[in-house]
């Protein structure tokens, strides 16, 4: 475990193109294969990504199932080459959708990793309140993250990542230790259910790209299951979410990405990142409560008028009985 307690990071820090063990920041235009090939045996600490979900958004083309998971397993399969036997690997996935009928992607996903020997910890459910409204089945409204690891020893840091209680002021009731606080000061184990708000038009992070992850997701990732120094991959890299997560943390970051204006939008987020200037949502912000904020869109205008109607239809029987 590497902790360094000078910045790994200047501000003329440079963005490389190529991987080299001795950068700290790589984004590859081209891809991801071909930046894996470069990428020594068990150099990695941690991969996490976001993949094409085969759904035929505008930067993939909708291929055969089988196709797809031939293409999935071929990357995960130099992942797990370059991933250090203390080293996680992450693919955080949706829905394959065809014509309506739906198949989550972890489920099929999970035989290429299990077939490659690695051992799964979580499936981490991550909940979020936007996205499309379905009106044939219920709408999508959360993805997951399926994490696995390379052996049995492998980095995992809970403190870091800690959550606060409910009841902070709890103490054991009876037994030794009767009177003592009973929670740990640092907050409690998040657990495998994530309420993060997922990156949609009034997000602080959006930008064109249409399927960032939240960088506060990574964060989790980034804290957990690496040490400062550590490599982070993102073989699927869009705007470089990864690699901002992983520089705020001083770790080092890489990704491939295939589309210019991506891979523009990813140098430009590093290089705030670096700066200091790119706006994020923080780790420890409560998830927005329109109701508990005031916001006056929460009063269903249907249901005032519905109010006022029943009032209206009642007015002639009061004045009846009046007489
Ligand atoms: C789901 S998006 C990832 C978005 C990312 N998590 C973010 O926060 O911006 C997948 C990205 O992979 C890119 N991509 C698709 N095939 C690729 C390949 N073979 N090599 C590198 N990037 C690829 C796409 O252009 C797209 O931007």
């Amino acid at each position: 475990m590497t902790q360094n307690t000078k910045p790994l990071f200047s501000p003329d820090q440079k963005i490389a193109d190529e991987f080299a063990l001795s950068a700290s920041i790589v984004v590859y235009p081209g891809d991801c294969l071909d930046l894996l090939k470069s990428i020594p045996d068990e150099a990695l600490q941690l991969v996490i990504t976001s993949p094409p979900y085969n759904i035929g958004k505008e930067y993939e083309k909708k291929l055969d199932l089988d196709l797809y998971l031939e293409q999935q397993a071929q990357v995960i399969g130099e992942c797990v080459r370059a991933l250090s036997p203390k080293g996680s690997i992450c693919w955080q996935v949706g829905n394959y959708v065809d014509r309506g009928s739906i198949i989550p992607l972890d489920t099929i996903l999970y035989p290429i990793f299990s077939h490659l020997g690695l051992r799964m910890r979580n499936r981490i459910v991550w909940h979020f309140e936007h996205g499309l409204h379905c009106n044939r089945r219920f709408s999508g409204r959360y993805e997951t993250i399926i994490w696995f690891t390379k052996s049995d020893e492998y980095t995992f840091n809970l403190d870091p990542v800690r959550v606060p209680q409910k009841y902070p002021g709890k103490k054991y009731f009876k037994g030794p230790k009767a009177g003592q606080y009973s929670s740990n000061p640092l907050g409690k184990n998040p657990g495998d259910l994530w309420i993060i708000p997922n990156v949609k038009s009034n997000h602080v992070e959006k930008t064109e790209h249409p399927c960032q992850f939240p960088v506060e997701l990574i964060e989790r990732l980034v804290l957990s299951l690496t040490n400062e120094g550590d490599w982070v991959l993102d073989p699927f890299l869009g705007t470089g979410t990864s690699i901002i997560a992983a520089i705020r943390h001083k770790r080092r970051g890489a990704g491939a990405e295939t589309i210019p204006k991506y891979i523009e939008l990813a140098r430009q987020r590093i290089q705030q990142e670096i700066a200091g200037t790119l706006r994020t949502r923080p780790m420890d912000r409560p998830v927005y409560d329109p109701v508990e904020a005031g916001n006056s869109l929460t009063v269903a205008p249907w249901d005032k008028d519905a109010t006022q109607m029943a009032l209206l239809e009642k007015r002639p029987e009061y004045g009846e009985s009046d007489k």
